[in-house]
Formats: C-alpha cells, sequence, structure tokens
C-alpha cells in the first residue's frame, strides 16, 4: 500500500471516513462513482466477546470498490479475539485494518471496547500490539481525544504508537463531547509534534477551504473526511482539484450516478419502505450543503411515494435544478 501517499500535485492522502448506519456499502459505492479520495473505511465491525469470526468476516469485501481500497476497521476490547478476526481480514485481502478506539455509543463502551479503550492507555496497548503482532497487514487506530476529558490524551497517542501502529487517525473530541461542540484541531497539531508516526487529522472539514485551513494549522500527514462527504459528494474531487489547479466542475447531472450507485448496492432482501428511508436519509444530508437545497428539503422529503424509482423521479430534477442554481 501507498501508506498515506500524496498524489503527483501535492494533494494529501483523502480517506473517505467510516460511519455507521449512513457511510455503508450504498454510500461507499456512490462516493466512489464520483471518486476524489484515495480510500475508504468500512463502518465498526464489531467483535464481540463470543464472537464467531467466520460469520463476522463474510461482511467485509475488500474489492467492494474494485480498485480503489477499502479498510477494515474493527471495534472490540478482547486482545485475542480482535488478533483473529484481523488475521482472518488479512486473508480477506484487508489492506489495512484499523481498530476503532472512538465510538461513543453505550452498547458498545459498556463493553469497553470503542472509546472506552482511552480510559487505560495500558488496554489500549494490549489490544493494538495483539492485532499489531497478529498480522504482516498495517494495523492502525482512529480515536477521540478522551474519554470524558483530554488528560490521557498524550499517553493514549504515545500507548498507540508504542504498539506498533502504522498511523493514527485523531477525531479530535471527547466520547462525551459528541458531536457538539467544534473539533480541536489544537489538539491534532499537539499530537502531530507528539507523535513519530504519520497522523491523519479529521474533524469538520466541509469544503476545500477547512481542508486547506486543517494542513495548514495542523501539518497533519493526510485529511479524513466524513460527514462533509455526506453534504457535499465532490468535496474530495473538489479538494484534489484544488492542488491539481485545475476546475473541478461539479456537473448536477453525476447526482443521477451518483444516486443510481446507491440503490444498487441496497441489500436484496430490504423491503421498498425500507429503501425510501434509507434514500430519504442520503437525501435530508445533501440538503443541508446549501440554503437553495435546503429550501426544497422539505417539498421532497414530504412527498409521497410507493417506489424508489419514482421518488428518484420527481426528486433528481428538483436536486439538479438547485445544484444548477448554485453554479452558475
Ligand atoms: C453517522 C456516523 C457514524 C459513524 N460511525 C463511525 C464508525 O463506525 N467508526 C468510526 O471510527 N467513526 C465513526 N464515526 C465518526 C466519523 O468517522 C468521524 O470521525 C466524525 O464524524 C468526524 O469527522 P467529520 O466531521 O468529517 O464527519 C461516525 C460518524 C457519524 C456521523
Amino acid at each position: 500500500m501507498a501508506l498515506l501517499k500524496q498524489d503527483s500535485h501535492g494533494c494529501p492522502y483523502l480517506i473517505l471516513a467510516p460511519m455507521e448506519g449512513v457511510g455503508d456499502a450504498s454510500f461507499r459505492k456512490a462516493m466512489a462513482s464520483i471518486g476524489g479520495f484515495d480510500e475508504a473505511v468500512t463502518e465498526f465491525l464489531r467483535v464481540p466477546m463470543n464472537a464467531h469470526i467466520p460469520s463476522l468476516s463474510k461482511h467485509y469485501n475488500a474489492q467492494e470498490l474494485g480498485s480503489l481500497p477499502l479498510a477494515v476497521q474493527l471495534m472490540g476490547s478482547d486482545p485475542l479475539l480482535m488478533a483473529l478476526m484481523a488475521r482472518e481480514m488479512e486473508r480477506k485481502g484487508a489492506h489495512r485494518i484499523d481498530i476503532n478506539c472512538g465510538c461513543p455509543s453505550n452498547t458498545v463502551t459498556g463493553k469497553g471496547a470503542g472509546s472506552s479503550l482511552l480510559k487505560d492507555p495500558n488496554f489500549l496497548y494490549q489490544v493494538a500490539e495483539s492485532v499489531v503482532k497478529a498480522v504482516k497487514t498495517p494495523v492502525t487506530i482512529k480515536m477521540r481525544s478522551g474519554y470524558e476529558d483530554i488528560s490521557l490524551f498524550k499517553e493514549n497517542l504515545l500507548a498507540a504508537q508504542e504498539s506498533g501502529v502504522a498511523f493514527i487517525t485523531l477525531h479530535p473530541r471527547t466520547k462525551v463531547d459528541g458531536y457538539g461542540p467544534p473539533a480541536r484541531w489544537d489538539l491534532i497539531a499537539e499530537a502531530k509534534s507528539i507523535l513519530k508516526i504519520p497522523l491523519v487529522g479529521n474533524g469538520d472539514i466541509l469544503n476545500v477551504n477547512d481542508a486547506l485551513r486543517m494542513l495548514k494549522e495542523t501539518s497533519c500527514d493526510a485529511l479524513m473526511i466524513g460527514r462533509g462527504s455526506i453534504i457535499n459528494p465532490f468535496v474530495f474531487q473538489q479538494i484534489r482539484a484544488h492542488f491539481s489547479k485545475t476546475d473541478y466542475v461539479v456537473d448536477p447531472e453525476k447526482l443521477e450516478t451518483y444516486f443510481t450507485a446507491f440503490i444498487s448496492k441496497m441489500p436484496p432482501d430490504m423491503t421498498p419502505r425500507g429503501k425510501l428511508g434509507k434514500i430519504k436519509q442520503l437525501m435530508s444530508f445533501f440538503f443541508k450543503g446549501s440554503p437553495e437545497l435546503l429550501a426544497k428539503r422539505q417539498e421532497v422529503l414530504a412527498s409521497k411515494h410507493e417506489t424508489m424509482e419514482s421518488l428518484l423521479a420527481y426528486t433528481l430534477p428538483v436536486l439538479k435544478n438547485a445544484l444548477r442554481h448554485l453554479l452558475a
């Protein structure tokens, strides 16, 4: 793997963030239809205490996005099971295995995984080291800045580094913060000054200016974008174009490809109602992209449709027009 390699124009390595519930295979496929990012990461794959590795591993397909790498994220707290799962993921072709040290969900943290690992740097080290030792594939950690506060921030970073991970992605909010206060980019800068291994900056990048500002303010080595890419699926291409000094022209027609790709990966056994709900969920993020789009939110989300086809036939022209208006 070209680990966090810049492109030939100096654009930093761009990663599509893991987003459980929203950023599933359908979303990744849709994003890949627009492109611009170097790799994606799966939503967390839970590795519970009673994990049955073969059944769990069915959920990961390294070739899901064709030639675009798809890292797998594991969330668990049993060092041995995490190691076994990592080995299985390696066997399935994962090019990178990421350990979740950030999920704030109580159903998860109750079992000592996710952001709970940030309560005890020694334990975080044990889990990460066990995974690192089990595989040849690069292992990485994605973490928040702390659990309740940032008192163990430095210790957690150093524990992660000592464990042998290849790089760290930092989302600089504590577990208790949730998504409330702004991400503390100053902590990304601080982490960068502490660590010898590369650091991926993450949190609140919505557009090209945010991306440039994060790079400048933190000196991080690469960028990860989550919600900003649901709101504006063109954001990676726009960042890349900035570095190559070309104009990336947002083509409203691409929305059709985007939503078609999204639908193509929906689970075949999902009910029509479930599918409608999913597509409306994606659209509701999209509306946040601009006042012009937001003005159409009620109209589209309240419209009554029995099938996805009719929802799309009605919605796409509305969205394309709003986007055209925005670009005019
Ligand atoms: C709906 C949702 C689901 C998420 N699921 C995961 C996850 O499975 N694993 C993870 O490490 N982070 C997860 N995150 C956190 C994001 O990867 C990212 O760190 C966070 O949203 C901040 O980046 P952003 O401002 O670019 O969205 C999730 C975030 C959201 C909004």
